[in-house]
């Protein structure tokens, strides 16, 4: 049982959470790439469940997230939405799936609207990609804008260090932010950057800023469900809470399982027919 109350359980969609900003209603998302996670994620009372990217790294074990396929984040995308009914779902778009030009962008998008049942997307850049934005956008299909840290470019970042500190990318910052709020998105995500700027981006913008490691001052907040659960064990980034020990509580009921199993303590005469 969540220990949270869910004060309204109608489905929530892009202008809900446009609402719940203009309300100061503060937003709750969190990643999920399976049915049943989602599930118990939906279940807790989670406004937006992002099938992140992130899946590259926590589902799949690689360094960075560029090597997941569209064919692969449509499959993690219907799997959450099977499990979802009240959270909006919103997919990542895979490096490489919308960056060559606007009608790639949207037919990407396309099948992942088509093909998972996704609501939106989410796609990282600025002023670079935001002809693709638009163009997907022009379609009918809401997104979700990146800024800040954008794990797709870490090649050229060469380091997940905390970006815009410096003026000049601060501004760029937020230029790219006003430029994606005026071409449509519902929304912007800002990873890891000062929360001084989080703030005052959040504060000149009508649409919902969702921070990860951008402070306290963002209209809601993400984390990677596998970080926050304790289960990606390695990684503990200064921004993160972690809610459980997931990972030792698994590890010691696998650990179990197998003592019981060589001991032949399983199963026992109710466990067999
Ligand atoms: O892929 C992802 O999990 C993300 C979040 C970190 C925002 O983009």
């Amino acid at each position: 049982m969540s220990t949270y109350t869910v004060e309204d359980p109608r489905k929530v969609t892009t202008r809900r959470l446009i609402e719940m900003k203009a309300k100061g209603e503060k937003i709750a998302m969190l990643t999920a790439y399976d049915y049943s996670m989602a599930r118990l994620v939906d279940q807790a009372g989670m406004d937006v469940i992002l099938v992140g990217d992130s899946a590259s790294n926590v589902m799949a074990g690689n360094a960075t997230t560029l090597p997941i396929t569209l064919d692969q984040m449509i499959y993690h995308a219907r799997s959450v939405v099977n499990g979802v009914k009240r959270a909006l779902v919103v997919c990542d778009m895979p490096f490489g799936s919308y960056q060559g030009n606007p009608l790639e962008a949207l037919a990407s998008a396309v099948r992942i609207m088509k093909e998972s049942s996704a609501e939106a997307v989410k796609i990282e850049g600025g002023r670079e990609i935001i002809e693709s934005v638009e163009r997907i956008l022009s379609a009918g299909i809401p997104v979700m804008g990146h800024l800040g840290l954008t794990p797709q470019s870490i090649n050229k970042f060469g380091t997940y260090n905390v970006r815009a500190r410096e003026e000049a990318e601060a501004n760029k910052l937020i230029e790219d932010a006003r430029l994606l709020q005026d071409a449509g998105c519902f929304a912007i995500v800002l990873e890891k950057i000062p929360a001084d700027l989080a703030a005052r981006i959040a504060g000149e913008l009508t649409i919902p800023i969702i921070g990860i490691g951008a402070g306290g001052g963002c209209d809601g907040q993400v984390l990677v469900l596998q970080d926050m659960l304790g289960i990606n064990q390695g990684f503990s980034p200064r921004f993160l809470r972690r809610y459980a020990d997931l990972g030792n509580v698994i590890e010691d009921a696998v650990g179990n399982y197998i003592n019981d199993v060589k001991s032949s303590d399983f199963p026992n005469e109710k466990e067999q027919y």
